[in-house]
């Protein structure tokens, strides 16, 4: 039996604005993951049990599009597997779907692993990332790749469309509180409709993108400097920006508000946005409070989650 698991993520800086070249930061969020579980199977076939997508069904009877039998149909086809294996595979995933949290990424991540260490496929980091973005290609339309590299490789990264992965270290661990709308973030639509925005204006939007790769870059100075409040204050901007995209909703306003007048240092939509999850910078005063406020306001869930422990 071979088993893989990925954390979910979060964006922390500069969502919609690196998919025109800006840099962006995102973390791994490890208290929610994706495991998958390949065992050789005694029935011909490819079986595979997603019990939180209801999912039990042999491969073939899937449609070719369907996330999960495209991971496997592409990697049997790129690795010239053939004849298809008996195989019984399993999918959990804590990561709640279509909420901004990497959910797509990370069960790609976790299934691409599994299945290729239970078939003796050697793959570097570098291979299951850029496989699991031409996965993320299919669903998504246009993502710059922040997702799934995030997810592949569990740490921080300053991630720039085309340039070489930066990962780095958080020189001062600091906690965020993730709020969840409960609304399903439609993050193909918003990334189209941010697209007709900047098409009908380029240079205005080129103007905004710049400014939030700027926001981006001096995020990453005070992360590794430990300057809370210049970061607090560089999640209200960004936020401000992501509004004026009109990719944020009443819902995540709401949360954000609750989430400052309660306390926190900052805080902004995270992800694609219209849906999906919040952020908000606590410290060890603020937490409880900021949490509360949260959920009073309509969180639907919530989560505390540490940047820069050990674990990541
Ligand atoms: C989605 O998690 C982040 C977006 O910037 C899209 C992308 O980068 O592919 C909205």
């Amino acid at each position: 039996m071979t088993t893989s698991s990925a954390p979910g993520k979060i964006i922390l800086f500069g969502e919609h604005a690196v998919v025109y070249g800006r840099p962006a930061l995102a973390v791994p969020v490890t208290q929610v993951h994706a495991d998958a579980e390949v065992l050789d199977s005694a029935r011909a076939g490819i079986w595979l049990q997603a019990p939180d997508i209801d999912l039990h069904a042999e491969l073939h009877s899937l449609p070719s599009g369907h996330p999960i039998a495209a991971v496997i149909h592409s990697l049997f086809f790129l690795r010239r597997i053939s004849p298809f294996p008996s195989l019984e595979i399993t999918i959990r995933s804590t990561i709640p779907v279509a909420s901004g949290l990497g959910s797509g990424a990370a069960v790609s991540v976790a299934l691409t692993r599994a299945l290729a260490s239970h078939l003796n496929v050697s793959m570097t980091d570098e291979e299951v990332n850029a496989f699991v973005y031409e996965i993320e290609k299919i669903h998504h339309g246009t993502p710059s790749g922040i997702d799934n590299t995030v997810v592949t490789y569990s740490k921080p990264v300053y991630f720039t469309s085309g340039k070489p992965i930066e990962t780095f270290t958080v020189g001062y661990p600091f906690t965020v509180v993730i709020g969840d709308t409960g609304i399903p973030a439609p993050t193909k639509q918003a990334v189209s409709d941010v697209r007709h925005l900047w098409m009908d204006n380029r240079s205005y939007w080129e103007t905004i993108f710049d400014k939030i790769g700027i926001i981006s870059f001096t995020a990453r100075r005070a992360i590794e400097a430990g300057h809370w409040e210049v970061l607090g204050e560089l999640m209200n901007e960004n936020h401000e920006f992501l509004q004026e995209m009109k990719v944020s909703s009443l819902e995540l306003d709401r949360l954000v508000k609750a989430a400052l007048s309660a306390g926190a240092l900052g805080a902004k939509m995270s992800g694609g946005g219209r849906g999906g999850n919040m952020i908000a910078l606590v410290n060890a005063e603020t937490a409880e409070a900021v949490t509360r406020s949260m959920r009073e306001a309509g969180a639907k869930n919530v989560i505390l989650t540490q940047v820069g422990q050990s674990d990541i």
